[in-house]
């Protein structure tokens, strides 16, 4: 299915922003960009780019807003963004958000929704402490199957530097000083926010999502 759709995907860490977003950028026919994958695409290249975001990364941290917001105004240019895109994990700073309503308004565009994803700290630390993945391409294994290597790549699964218990709490802490705001940013102005719980199985959340979209 192809539809012009701008989607910000938000939620704690670990609130499954990765999981539906794919699932969504599928069925849409629109690029997802998320903004840690590439983070960490860029380190296991070693590049400029990954060196910069590398210590903020492991620390729980947010990466400065002008690396991120250079980076999505790089794929807000190309000819795939052109049709509708999904965000994941970015804004999340209100300076980001301020930033992304600045460089859609240039371009004539604007965010159909916000779609916010919620789930309890506990049920957090639970999924991050068991989450693997693959140390070569980044693929999050699927849990409860016990594997040892990449469903895609074969590669080994690992357990992720920012997955560690006392990151994750870091990552929680940041969540709620700097990205929950953004919540609210969005809420006073005319965006749409949906939000959706984020537990109760990957299938249950996408039909919540998609019905809440379509409305
Ligand atoms: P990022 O990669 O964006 O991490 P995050 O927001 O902490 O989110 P996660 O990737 O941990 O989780 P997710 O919500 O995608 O959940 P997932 O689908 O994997 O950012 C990492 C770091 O990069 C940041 O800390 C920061 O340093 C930097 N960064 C990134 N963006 C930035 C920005 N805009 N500005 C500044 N810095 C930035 O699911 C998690 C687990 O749960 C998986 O095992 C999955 O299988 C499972 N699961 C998913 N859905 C369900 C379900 N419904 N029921 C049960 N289990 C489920």
């Amino acid at each position: 299915m192809t539809r012009v759709l701008r989607l910000v995907l938000m939620g704690p860490p670990g609130a499954g922003k990765g999981t539906q977003g794919e699932l969504l950028a599928h069925r849409f026919g629109i690029p997802r960009y998320a903004t840690g994958d590439i983070l960490r695409a860029s380190r296991r290249d070693g590049s400029e780019l990954g060196r910069k975001a590398q210590s903020f990364m492991d620390a729980g941290e947010l990466v400065p807003d002008e690396v991120i917001l250079g980076l999505i105004g790089e794929a807000l240019d190309t000819p795939e963004a052109q049709d509708g895109c999904l965000f994941d994990g970015f804004p999340r700073t209100v300076a980001q958000a301020e930033g992304l309503d600045t460089l859609l308004r240039e371009a004539g565009r604007e965010l159909d929704a916000v779609v916010n994803l919620a789930v309890s700290d506990a049920e957090i630390v639970r999924r991050l402490s068991s989450r693997r993945v693959c140390g070569d391409c980044g693929t999050v294994a699927p849990t409860g199957e016990g594997r040892r290597e990449c469903p895609g790549c074969g590669g080994g699964l690992v357990t992720r530097p920012d997955d560690r218990p006392e990151t994750v709490l870091r990552r929680l802490e940041v969540y709620r000083e700097q990205t929950e705001p953004v919540l609210s940013w969005y809420r006073d102005s005319s965006t749409r926010v949906f939000d959706i719980p984020g537990t109760g199985g990957v299938a249950r959340v996408q039909e919540l999502i998609l019905e809440a979209i379509a409305a």
